[in-house]
C-alpha cells in the first residue's frame, strides 16, 4: 500500500484487509495488557517531568495523534491541553482498557483506536503533533514508522517521542537476555539502536531535531526524549 493512502482508525479495527493491525504483533501486548495497566510507573518523577515538558509543547488548537498509547494513561493526562487527540495502539487489549478509563473520565476531545504504527493511519498533514512514548524500539520497521509519522504531520508539526535505546544497555541484555525471554514469550520483538541512530533516522525523514533530552531521575536513563519538527 502506498504511504499516501489514508486508512481511517475505524477501518483499522477490521480483523483483516489493508491496514488491519497484525494480530501476531499484538498478541504479546494483548496478553500482558491487564498487568501492564496495574504495574506502577517505575520512575514517577521522570514521567511527570516528561508530561510537563510535552504539555508545554501542545496547545488546545492542535490536532494530535498518539501512536502506541498503551492503556491510555498519558493520553488521558494530555488531552485537557490539546484539541482533538486520537490515541492508537496495535493491541486491542490495551485499547479496551484505555476505553474503560475514558468511560470513567470522559474527555470529548479524546478517542482511542486500534491501529498499527507500521501502517498508514492518517491523512497526509492531518496532525499538528504525533506522540510516540516507549514505542519506536517496538515497531517492525523504524524508517517506515517514522516516514508514516512524518507524513501525518502538517508542515511545522512536531514528532514528540521518548524511546528506550536498547543499544545503550549492557550488551548481554540485547544479545542474551532479550532473545531468551522472547523464546519463552516473556518479551516482545525489539529494535536495538542508540540515540544517535534514532536521531539519524528522523533526519533521514527530513525532520529537524529541536531537542534531545533525558528525563530519568534514577541513575542512567536509556530512554531518550526527542522533539523533532517537520520543516514548515
Ligand atoms: C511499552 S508500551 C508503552 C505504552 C505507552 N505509550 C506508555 O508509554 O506507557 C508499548 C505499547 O506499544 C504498542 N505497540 C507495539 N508495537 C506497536 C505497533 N507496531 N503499532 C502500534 N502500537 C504498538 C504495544 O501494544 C504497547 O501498548
Amino acid at each position: 500500500m502506498p504511504l499516501s493512502t489514508a486508512i481511517r482508525p475505524a477501518d483499522s479495527e477490521r480483523p483483516s484487509g489493508p491496514g488491519a493491525p497484525d494480530t501476531r504483533k499484538a498478541r504479546f501486548w494483548d496478553r500482558i495488557a491487564r498487568k501492564y495497566a496495574a504495574d506502577p510507573i517505575a520512575d514517577m518523577a521522570g514521567y511527570e517531568f516528561t508530561l510537563q515538558r510535552v504539555q508545554g509543547l501542545l496547545t488546545p488548537e492542535q490536532d494530535v495523534l498518539e501512536i502506541g498509547c498503551g492503556t491510555g494513561s498519558t493520553a488521558l493526562r494530555l488531552a485537557p491541553f490539546t484539541g482533538r487527540l486520537l490515541a492508537t495502539d496495535v493491541s486491542s487489549g490495551m485499547i479496551a482498557i484505555a476505553r474503560e478509563k475514558l468511560a470513567a473520565q470522559p474527555l470529548p476531545q479524546l478517542s482511542f483506536a486500534v491501529a498499527d504504527a507500521d501502517a498508514p493511519m492518517a491523512r497526509p498533514g492531518e496532525y499538528d503533533a504525533v506522540l510516540a512514548f516507549n514505542l519506536l524500539h517496538l515497531v517492525t520497521d523504524l524508517d517506515r514508522a517514522l516516514a508514516l509519522a512524518t507524513q501525518a504531520l502538517r508542515p511545522g508539526g512536531l514528532l514528540i517521542s521518548k524511546t528506550a535505546c536498547i543499544a545503550e544497555m549492557n550488551p548481554l541484555i540485547p544479545w542474551l537476555a532479550i532473545p531468551l525471554m522472547r523464546a519463552v514469550g516473556k518479551a516482545p520483538h525489539v529494535l536495538c539502536f542508540d540515540a544517535e541512530t534514532l536521531k539519524a533516522a528522523m533526519v533521514r525523514q527530513g525532520l529537524e531535531i529541536d531537542a534531545v533530552e533525558r528525563h530519568g531521575t534514577q541513575g542512567k536513563d536509556i530512554r531518550v526524549f526527542i522533539v523533532a519538527r517537520k520543516p514548515g
